[in-house]
């Protein structure tokens, strides 16, 4: 994939949501209702498809939160993930954020390495987040899905990554 032929932007009002991508990362309809339309989200286009996504909902004053972030099965592996990460956090700067959240699995090890690697620190444990939300129990990786670690990134120092950016936005609100 080159990544020229990608394109970043904000959904546009009224534009349907890519439910599809989006149960990649979250598999349940009705928790992904309860965030999304507070959410700011973002595309990536390629070829007229949208081959990613990810949503930024701000729960806290300074400190947004990547609720959803997903990247379509035949682009997996080619950094794309990456890439809407760091427009992410480059958005959260833009916008005077001071620290940049994002949730995961226990079972997720895949990525729980992307997030450290990127410079997400884990911050907190949200004990049977899992067991409580969902109806049916998760399991991957062959391991039970109960738990969701919060990590976070220091967005005023440490951040180690900028982007050329994409299409720029209104402030998150
Ligand atoms: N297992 C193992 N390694 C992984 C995984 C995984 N599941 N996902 C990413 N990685 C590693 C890659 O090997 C790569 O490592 P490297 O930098 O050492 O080469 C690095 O993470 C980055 O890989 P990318 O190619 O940028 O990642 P990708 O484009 O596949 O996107 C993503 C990662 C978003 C997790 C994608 O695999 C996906 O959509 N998965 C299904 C949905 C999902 O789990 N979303 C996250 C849920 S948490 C949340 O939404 C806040």
């Amino acid at each position: 994939m080159q990544k020229t032929d990608v394109t970043i932007r904000a959904i546009a009002p009224g534009e349907e949501l890519p439910m599809e991508l989006l149960l990649l990362a979250d598999p349940s309809p009705e928790m992904i209702a309860s965030y999304i339309y507070q959410a700011r989200v973002y595309v990536a286009e390629k070829d007229e498809r949208l081959i990613g996504v990810y949503a930024l909902t701000l729960t806290e004053p300074g400190r947004p939160e990547i609720r959803n972030l997903a990247v379509a099965e035949d682009f997996q592996g080619q950094g794309l993930g990456k890439l809407l990460l760091r427009h992410a956090i480059e958005r959260a700067r833009e916008n005077g954020a001071e620290r940049l959240l994002i949730g995961t699995g226990n079972s997720s090890v895949g990525q729980l390495y992307l997030y450290q690697k990127m410079g997400f620190e884990i911050t907190a444990i949200r004990k049977n987040y899992f067991v409580q939300h969902y109806p049916a129990p998760l399991t991957e990786n062959g391991i039970p899905c109960r738990h969701m670690l919060m990590l976070e990134m220091e967005l005023g120092t440490g951040a180690a990554f900028r982007t050329a950016g994409g299409p720029d936005i209104s402030p998150i609100t």
